[in-house]
This record gives C-alpha cells, structure tokens and sequence, in this order.
C-alpha cells in the first residue's frame, strides 16, 4: 500500500469510528489534518461524502477556524501567540517583526517553503510571554529583534 493510499485508509478508519457521533465534524478534520498534513480539496470531500453532509458546510468550517489549513505548511510551522497576556507586552510588534523576516503576513507561507507563520490565542505559556513557537520548540520574554533572530537557527 503506498502513502496515499495509507493515509485514505486512515481517514477512512477514523470516519467508520466517528459516525453518528455528535458534533463529530471538527475533530474529524483535525485528525485529517493530522494525516494529510493541511486539508485538500479531495480530503474535504471524502470527509463530507462519508457523513453526508455537504461539502460545502465542510469548507465553511474548514475556512472558518484558523487552525485549519488549506494548504500545505513549510518546513517549519511559526506560531506567534497573541493571547491576552502576549498582547499586553508587546506580541503584535513581535509578529510584524515576523512578518518582515519572513516577508509573509500571518497564515502564509514564505517564498522558499521554509516557514508556515500563523498565529495563536495562548500556548499555556503566558509566564513567558511574549511568546513564540516553532514546531515543538517555545521561545519566551521575545523582543521583536530576538524572535526575528530565532528563526536563522532554522535557516
Ligand atoms: S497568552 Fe501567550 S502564552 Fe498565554
């Protein structure tokens, strides 16, 4: 079996589980999300087609929540938190400082594929702040020039 094939089992396997289930919509796009990575048109319309319900109730989902995405992220995933306690001490400045490295606003992905720069309303990490992830890393107390400067260690 080959990837593709693998991960529309997987889908699969997660919507036979799921069926019927209460507001079972969002958790399952987030597994598909999980799988695939991003969530493609034909991924959209698997999970509609299999719990009969429009696709088009899907997309509105899909295009409603930001931690969906409809396209592939780059290498590394950025997520600047613009939770209350981030605001307050300073975060939008952190991610125009951001947006200026990368040369992308928030929800892109720059030119080279390096970088996915989204945003987020608190890590957990609020101690911290402003705060900032990539990947699985956290990075906290950010001046605008220090969170630029985090990302040459993934250049
Ligand atoms: S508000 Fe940013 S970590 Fe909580």
């Amino acid at each position: 079996m080959d990837r593709l094939d693998e991960k529309a089992e997987r889908l699969k396997n997660l919507m036979a589980e799921r069926r019927g289930e209460k507001g079972f919509l969002i958790p399952l796009l987030q597994e598909a999300q999980k799988i695939y990575g991003y969530l493609p048109r034909p991924v959209m319309e698997a999970v509609a087609e299999g719990n009969g319900v429009p696709v088009a109730e899907v997309y509105g989902v899909v295009t409603f929540y930001a931690q969906f995405r409809l396209e592939p992220a780059g290498e590394n995933l950025v997520r600047c938190c613009m939770g209350t306690a981030c605001h307050v001490r300073g975060a939008l400045k952190v991610l125009r400082a951001l947006e200026k490295k990368l040369e992308v606003t928030a929800g892109a992905t720059s030119g080279d594929g390096r970088f996915t720069l989204e945003t987020v309303n608190c890590i957990g990490a609020c101690g911290l702040a402003p705060v900032l992830t990539v990947n699985d890393k956290v990075f906290g107390g950010l001046a605008p020039e220090t969170a630029a400067e985090i990302l040459d260690q993934y250049e």
